[in-house]
Order: C-alpha cells, then sequence, then structure tokens
C-alpha cells in the first residue's frame, strides 16, 4: 500500500488507520473481536509495522517525522485497546455473573409436610373422647418408685402378683426401688396423694417391660389409664363408663363386656373387651372367632390402695381401668407385628 519513501503517503495511511482505530476499537462488543482489531491496528500486516518499515527509505532528515508518527500511532491505538479491554472485561463478567445468578424466588423442590404417628393420632383420639365425658388428661414419670409402681398399689413386697410384669430395675438409690414403670397404674397414687375427690382423670404413656418382642409383645409399649374417685361409685358406673367410652369411638353398633378378673389394686376385677369391629361380633380371624376384642383391666379400686393414700374407703370409693394402646392400634388398622409401628418405615406410617 505504501509507496516506499513517501512521507505523505504514510503518513495519511497511518491518518486513516487512526480515524478508522478510533471509531472500531471503542465500539468492540467482545473481548475477541476486539483482540482481531488490536492485531490489526498493530499486528505483523498492520499500517504501523508497515510505516515503520518505510522509515528506512526515507531521506535522512523526514525520517523523524514519520518515526514520530508511528509513535504517537501505536500510543493512541495502545490506549484505546486498553480502556475498551476494560470496559468489555468488566461486562463480560457481569455476563459472567447474570448466567451463573441463582433464582432465589424459583420455589426449589418443596418439603412434604409430615403428621402425627398413628399411636399418637389415637391416643389423642381417646383423651378426646374421655376430656368429652369429663375427664383431665394426667402424666406421671416413666421412671419410677417401688412405691408407686407395686407397694401402694397392693403389690407386698415378694407378692407373687409381682411376677406378672416383668420388671426393668434402674441401678439407683436402694436396689429393686427404682423401676420403668411396668403400667400407668401409678399414676392413680400420685393422682390420689395430689388431690381430693372427686378425681376423674385419664394418664395415657408409655410403660415397659422385660418382655422379648414378638408379634404383639414388645419392651416399651402404650396405656391409658382411667381413674374416677368420689363417694358412691359403683361397679355400675365403670360399666356404664366403658360402655359410653366404646360407643364414644367405634359408635353405637359396637358394646363392651366384662369379665372376672384379678388385680391387686381392684376389688372386685375384671377384664373387658368390645365388639369386634371387623365383624361385629360375628367371629373372624382378626377376633379368634369369638367375636370380643380384649381391651384391658379394670375394676374398684382397692380399699386397701385408698388407706395408703390417706382416704376412708367408708366414705370414698372409685373405679380404675387401663388398657394397652399399640394394641388397639394394631387391631384397629390391621397391623400384624407390633415392631412395624415402631421401626420408622416411612412407606408404613405415611398410610395414616
Ligand atoms: N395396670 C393393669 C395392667 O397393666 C391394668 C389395670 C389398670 C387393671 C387399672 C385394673 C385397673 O395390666
Amino acid at each position: 500500500m505504501t509507496a516506499p519513501g513517501d512521507l505523505a503517503a504514510a503518513e495519511a495511511m497511518l491518518a486513516s488507520a487512526l480515524a478508522e482505530a478510533r471509531a472500531a476499537i471503542p465500539a468492540a462488543g467482545t473481548l475477541g473481536a476486539l483482540d482481531d482489531l488490536e492485531r490489526a491496528a498493530l499486528g505483523k500486516s498492520s499500517p504501523a509495522l508497515s510505516a515503520r518499515a518505510a522509515i528506512k527509505d526515507l531521506p535522512a532528515a523526514e525520517r523523524p517525522r514519520l518515526g514520530q508518527a508511528v509513535t504517537a500511532y501505536r500510543d493512541e491505538v495502545e490506549a484505546l485497546v486498553a480502556a475498551a479491554r476494560e470496559r468489555l472485561s468488566a461486562s463480560e463478567a457481569a455476563l459472567a455473573l447474570d448466567r451463573d445468578r441463582l433464582d432465589l424466588t424459583v420455589g426449589g423442590r418443596g418439603y412434604r409436610r409430615g403428621h402425627l404417628h398413628l399411636v399418637t393420632q389415637v391416643w389423642r383420639r381417646l383423651e378426646d373422647v374421655f376430656v368429652g365425658l369429663g375427664y383431665e388428661v394426667a402424666e406421671g414419670p416413666e421412671v419410677e418408685l417401688d412405691w408407686y409402681n407395686f407397694e401402694a398399689l397392693n403389690f407386698p413386697p415378694g407378692h407373687p402378683a409381682r411376677a406378672m410384669q416383668d420388671t426393668l430395675y434402674v441401678r439407683l438409690g436402694e436396689p429393686e426401688q427404682v423401676l420403668l414403670r411396668t403400667h400407668t397404674s401409678p399414676v392413680q397414687i400420685r393422682i390420689m396423694e395430689q388431690r381430693r375427690p372427686p378425681i376423674a382423670i385419664v394418664a395415657p404413656g408409655r410403660v415397659y417391660r422385660r418382655d422379648t418382642l414378638d408379634a404383639r409383645h414388645s419392651p416399651v409399649f402404650h396405656q391409658i389409664e382411667g381413674l374416677v374417685v368420689d363417694r358412691g361409685i359403683t361397679l355400675g358406673d365403670l360399666l356404664g363408663t366403658i360402655e359410653t367410652f366404646v360407643h364414644a369411638l367405634f359408635g353405637p353398633g359396637i358394646s363392651s363386656r366384662f369379665l372376672p378378673s384379678f388385680f391387686p389394686f381392684t376389688e372386685p376385677s375384671v377384664e373387658f373387651a368390645m365388639t369386634c369391629v371387623f365383624c361385629e361380633g360375628a367371629g373372624c380371624s382378626v377376633c379368634s372367632q369369638t367375636g370380643w376384642i380384649e381391651l384391658g383391666g379394670a375394676g374398684l379400686v382397692d380399699p386397701a390402695v385408698l388407706t395408703a393414700v390417706g382416704l376412708d374407703p367408708e366414705e370414698h370409693s372409685g373405679f380404675a381401668f387401663g388398657f394397652g394402646l399399640d394394641r388397639l392400634v394394631q387391631l384397629l388398622y390391621g397391623v400384624d407385628h407390633v415392631k412395624t409401628l415402631w421401626e420408622g418405615d416411612i412407606r408404613f406410617l405415611e398410610q395414616y
């Protein structure tokens, strides 16, 4: 392009290349495009290089002038490139940030809300029924004293009835005085020690026995205890209460029955059952063809128990009942093995 030895032509070429660079470089849209423009303006086949090559062909007097023009061209183009690079780097970083941006307004995968365990649901339903009948909900400790679990309930030390309950003792205090409660009945004593009649409480809770796990037994299970003490309470009140409770829970088609039994802390003692809810009394595999489902034990509070808590059996009388919650849940929901309730398999639990 440049005619060797022609100063004016070289200067004109640099001037037009500079004009182009001033327009193009600040307008470069990407760092890649800027690199191309820089190479064209300053690289091997650039006007700057050919103008510099032309210097040696000029008369000595003209050489400095073209040399200065080349330097001025190079300085300005370098400055333009540097400014454009800075601008583009900043905006490409911003673009990259934008691409990688986390949109925190997108909802995410969400989480599933849990619900109460099946046994807790039945527990609460039973509480509701008894609260509706005028009972209060009470509770007692799971680590209990011999006095409450046995002695005050009329199981004297060494009494064979203690062997009915395979007790887990805690190594604390006097030997065999601290234990994991084997039933919820100790709450009866705690309540009667604290308040005077009239008393009407239910006490649901966890109990422990030295049982081997099988389909119907677990060393940890749940009971619900009931206690009513007042003047003139009779066996009829107990039977009526159980019947009312069974109706409230299962409807009028389901009734209750009572068989004589024995507990040290009730006299007389009964076992009670309700009509099988599956066959409505006709007999099926759930109720072993009897038409009845065993619920628990009950009876009138033994005079010895009233005496142990400082009540006069001539003045006050009461009834108590207790039954297993897990067992009831197993029957109602057809859960074959009690461990299914407690092994925490979400596929089981989420069905209820
Ligand atoms: N506590 C007895 C048991 O666990 C049940 C029961 C409670 C019996 C209240 C009578 C009165 O077997």
